[in-house]
């Protein structure tokens, strides 16, 4: 073997050792990955909205009661109207324990839903659910904090929203307790709060 080809080797085979060594050593120092008990553990955060009544409103307007969130829009054909009605449905089923819930409906769709818009469409549903809107940025960042997608869909005569269907419970500190994925019972999901409320 001619000398350059030897040092080429050479060389080559110092980086192989370097880089193995790197390998390894991200391996096993490399800190765990903190394991959380639910993908969605981390849900929640600081959100600025305005209410139905045109009031400005954060995350901390709630702090000591209970937040069952949904996010969605008027103009929303199927999906929205059933989840508040289910809404709806939980508060009936939870009687009087549903003083310490705040129901909680945020739009994905701040271009339609103006505050007077948000004020009629839960008017057809529950008194008690606070509806919020904001403009797109604060709409954005709610939607962030809770993880939810939404996308504007272009139709023939306009356009819909596609978005996240989950139902979020948070504690009176704010912090995630618990979800429900759509079309879970109005029963089902009275009798988790109920426990949860203790
Ligand atoms: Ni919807």
């Amino acid at each position: 073997m001619s000398r350059p080809f030897i040092r080429v080797l050479v060389v080559t085979a110092a980086l192989a050792v370097i880089a193995a060594s790197a390998v390894l050593w991200t391996f096993f120092k490399a800190p765990t990955p903190q394991v959380t008990s639910s993908g969605t553990a981390s849900v929640g955060g600081p959100f600025t909205l305005v209410d139905q009544q045109g009031r400005t409103v954060t995350d901390e307007t709630f702090r000591g009661r209970w937040m069952l969130v949904f996010f969605g829009f008027t103009h929303c054909p199927d999906v929205c109207p059933t989840a508040l009605n289910d809404m709806s449905a939980v508060l009936t089923e939870l009687g009087g324990a549903s003083d310490k819930l705040q129901p909680i409906f945020i739009t994905v769709d701040p271009e339609r839903d103006t505050v007077e818009a948000m004020s009629q469409y839960v008017a057809n549903f529950d008194p008690r659910i606070v509806a919020l809107t904001g403009t797109p940025e604060q709409i954005a960042q709610a939607a962030k904090a809770y993880r939810v997608y939404y996308k504007k869909v272009p139709e023939d005569d306009g356009y819909t929203m596609d978005h996240t269907g989950i139902l979020y419970l948070m504690d009176p500190q704010g912090k995630f307790a618990t979800h429900f994925t759509p079309n879970t019972p109005p029963a089902d999901v009275a009798a988790r709060i109920r426990k949860l409320l203790g």
